[in-house]
């Protein structure tokens, strides 16, 4: 396993694959790496010849009240999973590398921003103002570095994939862009570089999320209660658990507007803060 820094050592680094004509698949992470995202490297190994990861912590998507300083960084780690794991290369660009005019204007470093209408604005766009622009901006930047043929993103952020997926068709950047199934704790927590910062108990009452969605799945499956009334119950229930609710959703899969009573492809997407910590999740669902 290649591990670069640059994007010239990076290009230089798929030349061999792009003249043998092997594809390239790109799994892009922000590194503090768990089964999560070696399962997303296991996919793209089914898809591709030759599989990039990079680890970045992207400062653009962090808000200034958030974690971008203290985000676990676990570098020689990450490594080694990755070579365990089969993975081809590893880019892990500086921050200099990403954004050249970061020092200059850390607030604004790029003039250009790749902005994706309507996707964002509710769920954790919500609370999250500015975040989806500083992933998807991110996301084309090293789409144009990697120009890989496929990339792997997790279900777990069904919004961002959302916008992924939207960006890439609307801009016609030439990638196919695949989705990977949540991997989960053994008590059903979505597994988060973010679980690191909770205890074990914390990790216990976090399992209400999870609880709480599946309720709300059942709920809606067999028709016993109405859009409104899922939402009302499962707030009750997460405050129950004193998981405080940061938002609980219920929404067309394709569009992520609430939910109408036609629709039939529905993700319930929700978020809790437990202490400081912030967990998502979602449950998708067929409505006969
Ligand atoms: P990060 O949070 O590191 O996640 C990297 C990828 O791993 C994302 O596609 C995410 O959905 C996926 N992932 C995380 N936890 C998962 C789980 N439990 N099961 C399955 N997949 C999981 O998402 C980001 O980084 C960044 O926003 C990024 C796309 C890298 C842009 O900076």
């Amino acid at each position: 396993m290649k591990i670069v820094n640059k994007i010239s050592e990076l290009q230089s680094a798929l030349a061999d694959y792009r003249s043998n004509n092997q594809t390239i698949g790109f799994v892009p992470t922000m590194g503090n790496l768990h089964q999560g995202h070696l399962s997303l490297v296991d996919k793209a190994k089914e898809e591709a010849d030759c599989v990039v990861v990079s680890i970045f912590v992207n400062p653009t998507q962090f808000g200034p009240n958030e974690d971008f300083d203290a985000y676990p960084r676990t570098f020689e780690a990450d490594c080694d999973k990755l070579n365990e794991q089969g993975a081809d290369i590893v880019f892990a660009p500086s921050v200099e590398e990403v954004y050249p005019d970061y020092i200059n204007n850390p607030d604004r470093p790029n003039l250009t921003t790749v902005h994706v209408a309507e996707l964002g604005n509710d769920h954790c766009g919500e609370s999250r103002p500015t975040h989806f622009d500083g992933v998807t901006t991110v996301v084309c930047k090293l789409f144009n570095m990697v120009r890989p043929d496929l990339a792997v993103f997790g279900q777990k952020d069904f919004q961002q994939l959302t916008i992924i997926k939207r960006m890439v068709r609307d801009l016609n950047i030439p990638v196919t862009i695949l989705g990977a199934p949540i991997v989960r704790e053994p008590n059903g927590v979505a597994m988060s570089s973010r679980n690191g910062y909770l205890s074990p108990a914390e990790l216990q009452q976090a399992a209400g999320l999870q609880q709480t969605l599946q309720w709300a799945k059942s709920q809606l499956e067999n028709h016993l209660l109405n859009f409104d009334q899922v939402e009302q119950g499962a707030l009750e229930r997460l405050n129950e658990r004193d998981l405080r609710v940061d938002y609980f959703n219920i929404a067309n899969a394709t569009t992520l507007q609430v939910a109408e009573s036609s629709d039939k492809e529905i993700v319930i997407l929700a978020a809790v803060f437990l202490g400081k910590v912030r967990l998502i999740d979602n449950l998708t669902l067929s409505l006969q």
